[in-house]
């Protein structure tokens, strides 16, 4: 065993990209695919956890007895979804690919085109990342993502302190056979001590295991353990 926590913390886990309306028939989103949350949901299965899986629109399915999926579609339903896990879960991974921004105003009817350019007023969506960070316990751990194209590690390691996380997943664009949409990926986990470890390109399942071991790792460190039932 990699850990020595009691059987059944609660983790939360955010995965996939979020839909942000614009007219009933249209939205604006990215390419996440949800698998590398889904592949961590997995490997905390398998360590034991409940899970509680707050899931953006993918093409994804996973069963298990101690596993929940709420099923969301907004940044803002996203949030009130994990809401109410803050308090209780141990674990926090946010592996979502949150669309920073929304429409000012959903419209109520089908846009019709009419003018060669139109104009869509945006507007900065909730951070669930960095709200969870503000209300933080100790004995919590946070794990946060970066996708960073350039100044990787500088920029992961300002989100790691921005956000508050205790530890910080970064996959860069650069690497091929990384990121959206392919069964692969090449990580490295900081931690707040700035400690770099680097992983090889693996799949998802296996950058899963090597997350959930090294947040569970942390969670051990830390007291008290809350058992959930
Ligand atoms: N995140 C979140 N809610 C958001 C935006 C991001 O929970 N509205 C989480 C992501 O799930 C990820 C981390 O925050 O774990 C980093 O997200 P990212 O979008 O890369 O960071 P930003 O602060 O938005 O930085 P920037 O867009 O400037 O790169």
């Amino acid at each position: 065993m990699m850990n020595t926590l009691k059987k059944g913390p609660l983790v939360l886990i955010t995965a996939g990209p979020t839909r942000e309306a614009i007219d009933p028939v249209r939205y604006i989103s990215n390419h996440s695919s949800g698998k590398m949350g889904y592949a961590i949901a997995e490997a905390f299965l398998e360590q034991g956890c409940i899970v509680v899986l707050v899931s953006g629109p993918v093409g994804l399915t996973l069963v298990h007895q101690n596993l929940s999926i709420i099923q969301v579609q907004s940044a803002d339903e996203m949030f009130a979804a994990c809401l109410p896990y803050f308090e209780s879960a141990q674990v926090v991974v946010f592996a979502a690919a949150v669309a920073d921004y929304k429409p000012a105003e959903i419209f109520t009817y089908k846009m019709k085109k009419s003018a060669n350019e139109f104009e869509l007023k945006m507007v900065k969506n909730v951070d669930i990342a960095y709200e969870f960070g503000r209300v933080k316990r100790d004995d919590q751990i946070a794990v946060g993502f970066a996708l960073e194209t350039n100044n990787e590690e500088q920029n992961a390691v300002h989100k790691l302190y921005k956000k508050n996380f205790d530890l910080i997943v970064l996959n860069s664009t650069q690497d091929s056979g990384a990121t959206f949409g392919f069964d692969t990926n090449k990580i490295t986990i900081i931690n707040k001590d700035l400690v770099f470890q680097s992983f090889p390109l693996q799949s998802k399942q296996e950058a899963g295991r090597d997350i959930v071991n090294t947040a569970l790792k942390l969670a051990a460190n830390h007291t008290p353990v809350t058992q959930h039932h």
